[in-house]
Formats: structure tokens, sequence, C-alpha cells
């Protein structure tokens, strides 16, 4: 019986997808967001926390937003890349979320395939964090629910439009048109659909997801228009074919067929001249500024969630 208690008290909260966490604690952790936000809080609900960071991809945004907002909130981070460690030497993932978790309260990964993630979680017994995979990157569409919100309202019931590549940022956005009740629209060239298994899930789910080739079509009268890179990490250059993704750009035009009100964002970095025209991302109607800003305090809430 005791052996039964304390594994049941040992199950970590993990952050890994949006479509595994329910509506009701993805609108808790973002209310929790901006409620920090706008009170500047700085009480240190996770004093004497350490995270751990490993990071296989390259960061500028999630590794300084997640070591920010964990020394805000009284904890700290040890970062790490696979280059530095024993994995990039053989050490399982298993073996080291079982050491990792006898050092730390908590391990934010950034890795390729989402089988690392899944690995990582299933031997971790503390929480693990998705900071972006091939397949997905909930922690960014979390800053982006807070950043329209704060823009636009509620974003129940809008019309959100995707236009480029059907990456692992556009994945995110699908579990969350379904779990915050928008609709969504993608644009993506015929050989870049977003995930089928994310397309399937939200069809089942009742989602107002559709996916389409034709961006204009798309944008009509949409409340935010947002896009990301056409050539994600880890890509094989070989592949990239920037005459296929033209028709997504975002440049002007395709902002006038949205709300003359409608928002742009990008989680960033960005190419000028590739995804989206230097006139709209440094334009009137873009928020990347804001977007980025939002990791750090989104992130607060989803360590608070984690960690509680
Ligand atoms: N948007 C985002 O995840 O940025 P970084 O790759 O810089 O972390
Ligand atoms: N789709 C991009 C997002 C970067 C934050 C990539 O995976 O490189």
């Amino acid at each position: 019986m005791d052996s039964v208690m304390s594994a049941a008290k040992t199950q970590p909260r993990h952050f890994l997808d949006l479509d595994r966490i329910s509506a009701a604690e993805l609108r808790g952790m973002i209310d929790q967001a901006a409620k920090w936000k706008a009170t500047r809080d700085r009480s240190k609900p996770l004093k004497d926390k350490i995270m751990a960071m490993i990071f296989e991809k390259q960061s500028t945004r999630t590794r300084l937003s997640f070591e920010v907002a964990m020394k805000q909130l009284g904890g700290d981070v040890i970062n790490m890349t696979s280059g530095d460690s024993q994995i990039s030497r053989g050490e399982t993932i298993a073996d080291t979320a079982k050491v990792l978790s006898r050092y730390v309260d908590a391990v934010m990964i950034r890795t390729t395939a989402a089988a690392k993630l899944e690995d990582l979680a299933a031997n971790a017994t503390v929480p693990v964090i998705n900071g972006l995979t091939d397949q997905s990157h909930p922690c960014q569409i979390m800053a982006d629910i807070l950043t329209f919100e704060e823009h636009k309202g509620p974003i129940a019931g809008k019309v959100i439009t995707w236009s480029g590549d059907g990456n692992n940022v556009a994945t995110s956005w699908i579990h969350a048109a379904v779990l915050f009740g928008f609709e969504l629209r993608l644009a993506c060239p015929d050989k870049n659909q977003p995930s089928a298994t994310a397309l399937a899930w939200a069809k089942r789910e009742g989602g107002k997801v559709h996916a389409t080739i034709d961006a204009h079509a798309a944008a009509k009268d949409a409340d935010c228009i947002v896009t990301d890179t056409w050539f994600s990490m880890g890509t094989d250059p070989k592949l990239f074919r920037p005459d296929v993704f033209a028709p997504y750009r975002v440049d002007e035009a395709l902002m006038a067929c949205a709300k003359p009100d409608a928002i742009f964002m990008h989680c960033l970095p960005a190419k000028r001249g590739e995804e989206v025209t230097a006139g709209v991302i440094d334009g009137p109607q873009s928020v990347v500024w804001d977007e980025a800003e939002n990791r750090m305090h989104a992130q607060k809430a989803i360590l608070a969630w984690c960690l509680a």
C-alpha cells in the first residue's frame, strides 16, 4: 500500500502537448500568466526549484524566457546541450531522465523526434516540458494565445489563419483551436500540409480546423494571420523550395484579405523577404515583440502548473 501511495504521489505533471491537457487547465494557465504580467508579481512561488534544460537544437527565446521566468519565480536553471552531456556519447534518454530526476525539480527539452520527449517523460519522476520537437511547439502557442487575447479579446470564436509550412508550430495551433474554441484555417503547399494526425484529432473533437492550399481564401476576414519560417531546424536543405512557398508569403496583399484590424504573429526567428515581408512584420499590425515577451509570462504559468 505504501509503495502504491508513494508511486501515486510521484506522478509528475508533464507539459508535453496541448491535446493532452484539459481546456480548463490551459485556460487557467493563460489567466494566471495574464494576471502575473499585469501585476508584475514578484512573489517567489518556485523558490529553490531547479530546472534542467536540454537543447538538441538552437534557441534564443526559449532558452532566455525560461531562464528569466524561472529566476523571477524564485528558482534557477541549469542549461545542457546534448553535445556537452553524455547523451552525445550514447547514454540513453531513459537513463538521463532517471539521473536528472535525482537532481532537479523539472526538465525542459528541445529535441528532434517527439519519441525522445516521450522517452524522457516516461522515465522522469519530475515534470517534463516540451520546448519544441520536430512535431510540436506547445509553449509557443500558449504565448500566442496570451498575445492574441491582449490585443483582440477572448480568442474563442475568432478566426486565425496560418499561411506557410504545415510544421511543428502549426500542429500546436491545431491543438489550440480545439481547446480554446477558435476557427483555424491553414493554407500550406500541397506537399507541406499540416500533420494528418493532428487534423484527424481536431475533426474527431469537433474543432473548426480547415486545411487548404489557397492562402487568400484562408485569410478572408481573419482576425489574425500567422506564419513561421519555411525552413525549420533540422530540415534537409535539399528539400528547401522557396518557389513552392512563395504564394504563402505574408505580404501586404495577404494582410488586406483579413479584417482591417487583424494582427500579424510569428514565433520568430523570421526571414524577411521569405515567409513575411519587412513591411508586414515591422508594420503596425505586427505584434511579434509582445509575442516574444509573452513566452516568458506564459511559461511562468506553465512552470507553476507543472511544479504546483
Ligand atoms: N520561437 C522560438 O521558440 O524561438 P527560439 O528558437 O529562439 O527559442
Ligand atoms: N518551425 C520552427 C520554429 C522555430 C521556433 C523550427 O522548428 O525551426
